[in-house]
């Protein structure tokens, strides 16, 4: 079950990266590293987590010509990571599929970023579509065009597990422990929900990282994911 926990890294540098890892010790094997540690030393740091046989989701979305996307998903497989996450576009996401031939790293789709709603797709330009519907699309394409899973609101983990089937990923962020704090997430769900759900990873920063004792957090969400 540890190995299902992953713990968002969402810290502004290195040093503060390497102080909640050595506080939570064996208590945490799965790190993601996203936007903000990636462009402050977090690809090194990557490789040092991974040197200590932790492993490392790289959340990167990306999103490009399928040629750049190719090249730099190969160069990411190299560095040993074991997630990574892209837009869910067919040209990007067959694009990612080529690039990581060969090597250990999965891919995972982003299908709609959970900040956009009906008029938020309106307002970039898509056909009126419920927010909803193309989650289930892309999520369709996602399993034909053969990613390895889908990052998700664990609400939507079921509804996007019966889409891609049982050998894939769904990864879901928005989660709480029972008693804790929502933030800025609007539609937050427990471990223990998130696992019924159908969650294969849940990905949880701020409850574990700005917790006094990070190391007690991340074993008691590992609880409740076991008692689920
Ligand atoms: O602190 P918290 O547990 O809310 O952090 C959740 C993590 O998951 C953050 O790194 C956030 O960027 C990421 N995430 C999310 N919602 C998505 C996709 C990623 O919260 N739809």
């Amino acid at each position: 079950m540890r190995d299902r926990l992953i713990i968002g890294l969402d810290v502004p540098g290195v040093e503060e990266a390497r102080s909640i890892v050595t506080r939570i010790g064996d208590a945490g094997t799965f790190y993601k590293i996203g936007y903000q540690l990636a462009y402050a030393g977090g690809f090194d740091f990557a490789r040092e987590l991974i040197g200590q046989g932790k492993k490392v989701f790289l959340d990167l979305k990306l999103h490009d010509i399928g040629n750049t996307v190719e090249e730099g998903v190969r160069s990411i497989a190299r560095m040993g990571v074991t997630f990574l996450t892209v837009h869910a576009y067919p040209q990007t996401m067959r694009a990612a599929v080529a690039g990581k031939a060969g090597s250990g790293l999965k891919i995972l789709a982003v299908t709609v970023l959970t900040s956009y709603d009906d008029n938020d797709l309106v307002e970039a330009g898509y056909t009126p579509m419920p927010a909803a519907e193309l989650v289930s699309r892309r999520a369709g394409q996602a399993r034909d065009i053969g990613i390895d899973g889908i990052v998700c609101a664990a609400t939507e983990a079921q509804r996007v597990s019966g889409i891609i089937g049982p050998d894939r990923f769904v990864v879901t962020p928005g989660i709480r422990p029972t008693g804790s704090e929502a933030g800025d997430q609007k539609r937050v769900v427990t471990p223990g929900d998130a696992i019924r759900n159908g969650a294969t990873h849940l990905v949880v920063a701020r409850p574990i990282v700005k917790a006094a004792d990070p190391r007690a957090a991340a074993e008691a969400i590992v609880r409740e994911m076991a008692e689920a």
